[in-house]
């Protein structure tokens, strides 16, 4: 970054604490059977830029189904929260939140993108306070899986938390009650928390699983930058061509699982953590799971985690879902 900043940047990911992280996460998930690892690691700069590109595809229809619920009832929300704070997990290009952002009223309002991409986070802020001039802008750059330290906000006045893109579905279904618990606790009465989530699309499987395996290979794309990830933060010596991305729909815990399957027999160094991993011929490792909700598994969700739905949106197909609730 070089250049004055008109925004606010805080990172707690600097080099020593991306590690511990990273280091723990891979060592754990790589020799546990089966193989699976956090989604957390795709988003270096290359894996944000990817990811922007799988929201295009016409694959993938999560994008704009939650950018079409949020351009119908933006001013809804507002209205409910009257919010002048808003704290974005996994804010990625914060394209949609603008949507939210001017329905709020950008000038001093309070804005937190949270993500573990620098890049992104600064590609975004950029563009946000060129466009808004009148915001008060701070960049967190944080693992939003553990417990979060945000910038000062304002004392007064009503928070919104948003958490958008149905990332809540990439936490394994025994940390997602946890995870929004956590959340809870630092919501006040008047907060409020808006959740998109996509839904499960029973006679469609094909679609849900081709939404993680797009004809141009994108997404296989994005699924492989973990090895270039490790080999670079671990000085690991993964061979992205000795992997294929598969997409497979798990109907038991309602998630689609993202894996790399080895296609040989390999053994590779990962020497950042002193650990050699053997791979069996056509053994899979879990990328990424992606759960895909029912209504009232959602609501219940939220319920279990001492959460009030206030309102649920969903679009017209039932494909996508936005929840709007508070920590009574
Ligand atoms: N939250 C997004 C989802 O579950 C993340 C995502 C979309 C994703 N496509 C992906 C993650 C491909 C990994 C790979 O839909």
């Amino acid at each position: 970054m070089t250049g004055p900043r008109n925004y606010g940047y805080t990172d707690t990911l600097e080099a020593e604490h991306y590690a511990t992280a990273l280091h723990a996460d891979i060592h754990d998930g790589l020799t546990s059977t089966p193989k699976s690892t956090a989604p957390t690691w795709f988003y270096d700069a290359r894996g944000s830029e990817l990811f922007e590109q799988i929201t295009q595809l016409p694959e993938y229809p999560l994008w704009r189904a939650e950018l079409g619920l949020l351009q119908c009832h933006a001013t809804d929300i507002a209205a409910r929260t009257g919010a002048r704070s808003l704290v974005e997990l996994g804010s990625g290009s914060s394209t949609k939140t603008k949507l939210i952002i001017e329905a709020l009223g950008p000038a001093g309002l309070r804005y937190i993108p949270v993500d573990v991409s620098a890049d992104a986070l600064h590609q975004a802020s950029t563009q946000l306070v060129q466009d808004y001039p009148g915001i008060n802008l701070h960049a967190l750059r944080a693992d939003f899986t553990a417990p979060l330290v945000l910038p000062e906000l304002p004392a007064h006045g009503s928070r919104l938390i948003a958490f958008l893109g149905s990332t809540l579905g990439n936490f394994r279904r025994s940390t997602r009650v946890p995870f929004l618990r956590g959340l809870r606790d630092i919501m006040r009465p008047e907060d409020f928390l808006l959740i998109g989530a996509d839904l499960v699309k029973d006679k469609h499987e094909e679609e849900m699983i081709s939404a993680y395996d797009d004809s141009q290979g994108i997404t296989a794309e994005f699924d492989k930058n973990l090895l270039h990830v490790l080999n670079r933060e671990l000085d690991a010596d993964f061979d992205a061509d000795a992997f294929d991305h598969v997409s497979v729909w798990n109907s038991a815990e309602s998630h689609i699982e993202m894996r790399l399957r080895s296609r040989v027999e390999q053994r590779v160094k990962i020497r950042g953590l002193d650990l050699a991993v053997p791979f069996g011929p056509g053994e899979e490792w879990i990328t990424e799971r992606s759960a895909k909700f029912t209504t009232d598994g959602l609501r219940g969700e939220m319920a279990g985690a001492g959460l009030r739905t206030d309102q649920l949106w969903a679009d017209s197909d039932a494909g996508f879902a936005l929840i709007l609730a508070t920590a009574p």
